[in-house]
Order: C-alpha cells, then sequence, then structure tokens
C-alpha cells in the first residue's frame, strides 16, 4: 500500500486519537534500520517506542514467532502453556521477585499491580481502609481508568471524569513529600525510576533508596513501573537494580517481547497471594505467541550479551551527545540512563528537530516540546552512533 492510500484508509476510518502521524509508512524493518513505502532508509532511534529490543526483524526471533504460529498460537489460560511459564521462571531469577502474572499491555500490566495492592491491603486492614496508592506529578502509567488516575499529568485525564478514588500525587525525586503524603490510608507508592514520559527523569539514587526504606517503615508496598525503563534499556535488566533495591511488584510491557503486545506484573509472594483464583485475569494473558516471543527475546539478551552491548556503547553514545551539546547552543544537556536518553532543548522545537532529522533519515521522538527522546534498539553499534549523531548534527545545524 502506498503512502496516499494508506494515510486516505487512516483518515476515513481509523479513530484520530494520534493527532497527526508523521507522513511516513514504514512497510519493512531489519536490525536497527526501518524502510519506508518509498524505498527510504531510516535509522531507527525509537524503536516503537522502546519496543523494539532487538531490533528488526532479528533472525532468532522472527524463526521463534513462525515456528509458535505455525505449531499453536493460543489455547487459553484453561490449560498449561509451556513459553508462559518458562518466561515466568526467567523473570523471576532476574528480578529477585517470587511471581509473574501476564497480561497484554503496560497500562494492564499497572492495573494488575494496582489491584494486586488493594486487595493485599484488603486483606492486611479491611477492604476499603487502606485503599490510596500515592504516584508522581508528571509520571505516566497508562491509557485505562485507574491507570489515567494514577498518571501525573491532567492532559491524560481530561473529559474522563469522574476519576478513580484513591490516588494521591506528589513531586518526583522529593522524599519529604513522599513521606508526608503517607498517612492511614495509604497501601502503597507506584514509581518510575526514570520517568520516561515526562521528557527521561531518572529518580535519584537517595530518591528510589530512601522510597524502599520509607515504605519498610510504614508497612506499604513499593511498586515500579519499569514499562519503559524495563528488559535492560537502562543497562540492566530492570532499572531498579543500579539502586540496589527490590520492590514489592514492577511492571514490564513494550520491550519485553521484542516488539509482539505483552505485559507482565512481578509480584512477590504476599501480593501475588493477594490474587488467588478467581480474581483476576484475561483472555490473551501469557499466550503462546507473546510468551514465546518473550522467552526468546529474554534468550537473545541474555545469550549474545545485549545487555554489554548496552554499557558498552550508551557511554560511547553519552559522550558523542555531549559533544553536539557543547557545539550547539539549542541543545541544553542531555540526561537519561542507557539507551533510554533525551537531549534537553532551549527553545521548543523538538517536533522541527524530529522533522528535520526525519528528512534526512533518522527516527527519533519529539517527547516534550523542548526534549528529544532517544530510545534506539539496545543492539546498536557505534557506527549507528555515528551515524545518527552526524544526522542530529546536521538537522539542528538546519534548524539554525
Ligand atoms: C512508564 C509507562 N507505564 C505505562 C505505560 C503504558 O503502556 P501501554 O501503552 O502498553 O499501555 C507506558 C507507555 O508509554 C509507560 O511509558
Amino acid at each position: 500500500m502506498d503512502l496516499a492510500e494508506n494515510r486516505r484508509l487512516d483518515e476515513a476510518f481509523v479513530v484520530q486519537n494520534y493527532g497527526t502521524r508523521l507522513p511516513i509508512a514504514f512497510v519493512k524493518g531489519e536490525g536497527c534500520y526501518l524502510w519506508d513505502s518509498e524505498g527510504r532508509r531510516y535509522l531507527d532511534f525509537l524503536a516503537g517506542i522502546a519496543v523494539c529490543t532487538l531490533g528488526h526483524s532479528h533472525p532468532r526471533l522472527v524463526a521463534a514467532i513462525a515456528e509458535q504460529a505455525a505449531t499453536l498460537l493460543h489455547t487459553s489460560n484453561y490449560f498449561h502453556i509451556g513459553p508462559q511459564a518458562r518466561t515466568a521462571e526467567l523473570l523471576v531469577q532476574a528480578s529477585g521477585l517470587d511471581r509473574v502474572l501476564f497480561c497484554n499491555s503496560g497500562a494492564e500490566a499497572n492495573e494488575a499491580l494496582l489491584k494486586a495492592a488493594r486487595r493485599w491491603s484488603a486483606g492486611r486492614w479491611g477492604e476499603g481502609v487502606r485503599p490510596t496508592v500515592i504516584t508522581c506529578l508528571n509520571s505516566f502509567h497508562g491509557r485505562t481508568l485507574a491507570t489515567l488516575t494514577a498518571t501525573g499529568n491532567p492532559k491524560v485525564k481530561d473529559g474522563f471524569a469522574p476519576l478513580m478514588p484513591g490516588f494521591r500525587h506528589v513531586p518526583f525525586n522529593d522524599l519529604a513529600a513522599a513521606e508526608a503524603a503517607i498517612d492511614d490510608t495509604v497501601c502503597a507508592f507506584l514509581v518510575e525510576p526514570v520517568q520516561g514520559e515526562a521528557g527521561i527523569i531518572v529518580a535519584d539514587d537517595a530518591y528510589l533508596r530512601g522510597l524502599r526504606a520509607l515504605c519498610d517503615e510504614r508497612g506499604i508496598l513499593l511498586l515500579l513501573d519499569e514499562v519503559q525503563s524495563g528488559v535492560g534499556r537502562t543497562g540492566t535488566l530492570f532499572a531498579f537494580e543500579q539502586y540496589g533495591i527490590r520492590p514489592d511488584g514492577v511492571s514490564l510491557a513494550k520491550g519485553l517481547a521484542g516488539g509482539v503486545p505483552i505485559g507482565a506484573a512481578i509480584f512477590n509472594q504476599a501480593l501475588s497471594d493477594a490474587l488467588p483464583a478467581g480474581t483476576h485475569g484475561t483472555t490473551f494473558g501469557g499466550n503462546f505467541l507473546a510468551t514465546r516471543a518473550a522467552q526468546t527475546t529474554l534468550e537473545v539478551i541474555a545469550d549474545e550479551q545485549v545487555l554489554e552491548n548496552v554499557n558498552d556503547v550508551a557511554p560511547y553514545l553519552r559522550a558523542e551527545l555531549d559533544k553536539l551539546v557543547d557545539r550547539h547552543e539549542l541543545l541544553e544537556g542531555v540526561r537519561g540512563r542507557g539507551f533510554m536518553l533525551a537531549i534537553a532543548l532551549r527553545e521548543e522545537v523538538a517536533n522541527v528537530l524530529r522533522d528535520a532529522c526525519a528528512e534526512r533519515g533518522l527516527v527519533v521522538n519529539a517527547v516534550r516540546p523542548n526534549a528529544l527522546r532517544l530510545l534506539p534498539p539496545l543492539t546498536i553499534g557505534r557506527a549507528q552512533v555515528d551515524e545518527a549523531v552526524a544526522i542530529l548534527d546536521a538537522a539542528i545545524t538546519s534548524l539554525a
């Protein structure tokens, strides 16, 4: 399908909830590159918003998905599902937590954390006594009614009242505010180790460690949203590993199955016990296709030293970006961890810069009006960094 036909059908038949799409229709991907319907090649520094962990068409992921599709796609959770059980084992071993609940998206994974927290709280203090979950301003947790209420951004909530009761928001990276917000209605604190949609804002070491200590002291749960920061993006499988803490529950989605829709909530035993038979479920959650893709993604990350690659190439990317900051007045600085980065701009021109990059064959995202977000596949090498930085350099120069 060419771009004009694609656009016509989209505008005629698809709900227009994504605003204006860029005038590009990708038709093929291989490694860190995408090709559009006109045959143009792009270097992908977005990875489908932190989804395509292994780049595009990774041979092992392609083979696993093809084999699974040709064998068995779906049976339901009435039956045992081999790759679901194996993926759960891998996630438990990697997280140090106890059990995994599979679903289909990041919002659903957070919804599962919230439901488990409420039921855990009901078991401990009585239903409705301590239902409140504290989250952060500028956070993003999803678009279901509970997760949009949890989200700390008014735009996401506009027009959806009445919102879910039992949420309270505090400033991010402010331990005193967190402490002051915990009263005897609160059962949990939910936070992103790196705020993604806010423009890549990293939690301070002292903040996350302090939150862990605070939650322990007050007997409440620490829940982490690693939907964007998880699956190796910051250089460890979970960002929380770098803080030397372990949460009571953590959500994953995006990059977990390398591009196949999936979500996972990983619980400690107490949270897991709060969801006994019949309390939660979803038809597709943990199906053969999605969990075979997740299992393979996790195996490739381990077998092909993908985390080592992030930890080798990310400092190089950061150093090259810092040189750009020195050269261009427009750039204020670089923030983030691993391959979860933002370039802060002194003016609100991120959209224009994103378009200038796309014209030159580089896909990036304008996460805020004044911040460009870089989320490359975890498999990029130094050559791709050089290519991206050269395009960024030219694009920034073209703006001036
Ligand atoms: C931190 C975080 N949580 C939750 C979500 C929601 O995930 P999904 O879009 O898969 O529902 C996102 C998506 O951007 C996210 O970045």
